[in-house]
């Protein structure tokens, strides 16, 4: 699994290092499909419940499940990517929101609390502990921190031989509340934060998610194993933000 998840990762450097100004979503969206194949994967988004695309491409103020298409990336985009891959019998699921060009500094702090908001969640996941406090570090370093709007209705899942398992996680919530935490389990764990309202709306195209108020929202998603010491995280980071700080067209400090 760890093999799989880690794929995921390198599927989004080699999009992440290729993105500009002027480019579609379509072609992102190929080069991570091609990749894939190449691989010896399979995309696990295409065909999943009619779903027609390997990624999901949300733009700014689209939360999640956005299609690829002929939406020209420029600068000032916002553009939240979300990839799985079937290899080896289990499924790997990453998302990574990245900026392209320059963006606003609240734009900036919104990826950048988003994004740690995601390791504060995932510094809760040992085994004992139950899902609510997953959920509950990220809403406070989000919500109360910082004013963000956490999503409802769109939550994290388990992980294995089917892309959503249980349980569920959510991204709000009480701690010591939810399903206890064992050794073994693997969690996907996806805040989905957004600047404004944490309201959202559904398209009439039956997958993208927006804001309600059009505002920008990120998503950061990693897979987590549950140790018997500490979260051992299975998908990684570490060559997207090498392919982001390489590429003179994303911001790859959110200082
Ligand atoms: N990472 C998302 C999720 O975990 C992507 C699902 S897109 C879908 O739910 F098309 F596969 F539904
Ligand atoms: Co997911």
């Amino acid at each position: 699994m760890r093999a799989t998840c880690l794929l995921v990762g390198k599927a989004h450097a080699t999009a992440a290092a290729a993105i500009k100004p002027g480019m579609t979503t379509m072609e992102v969206n190929n080069i991570v499909e091609t990749f894939i194949m190449d691989h010896g994967g399979y995309p696990s988004f295409k065909n999943y419940h009619g779903y027609a695309y390997a990624t999901c491409i949300s733009m700014n103020a689209a939360v999640v499940h956005g299609f690829p298409g002929d939406h020209i990336l420029k600068e000032g985009d916002i553009m939240s990517l979300d990839i799985g891959i079937y290899k080896n019998g289990f499924h790997g699921d990453s998302a990574y929101t990245y900026a392209i060009g320059e963006v606003p500094d609240a734009v900036k702090k919104l990826l950048r609390v988003t994004k740690e908001s995601l390791y504060a969640g995932i510094s809760k996941a040992r085994a004992g502990n139950r899902i609510g406090d997953i959920a509950h570090a990220i809403q406070e370093h989000t919500e109360k921190k910082n004013g963000f709007g956490v999503v409802r209705e769109l939550v994290g899942h388990g992980l294995g031989r089917d892309l959503h398992e249980d349980p569920q996680v959510p991204n709000y919530g009480k701690k010591g509340s939810g399903p206890k935490l064992k050794e073994g389990m693997v969690l996907a764990i996806e805040p989905m934060i957004n600047m404004g309202t944490k309201d959202v709306v559904h398209l009439d195209d039956g997958w993208t998610v927006l804001t309600r108020d059009r505002k920008p929202s990120a998503h950061f998603e990693h897979d987590v194993c549950i140790t018997k010491s500490d979260p051992d995280i299975l998908s990684s980071f570490a060559e997207i933000e090498a392919a982001e700080k390489a590429n003179p067209n994303l911001v790859w400090s959110y200082a």
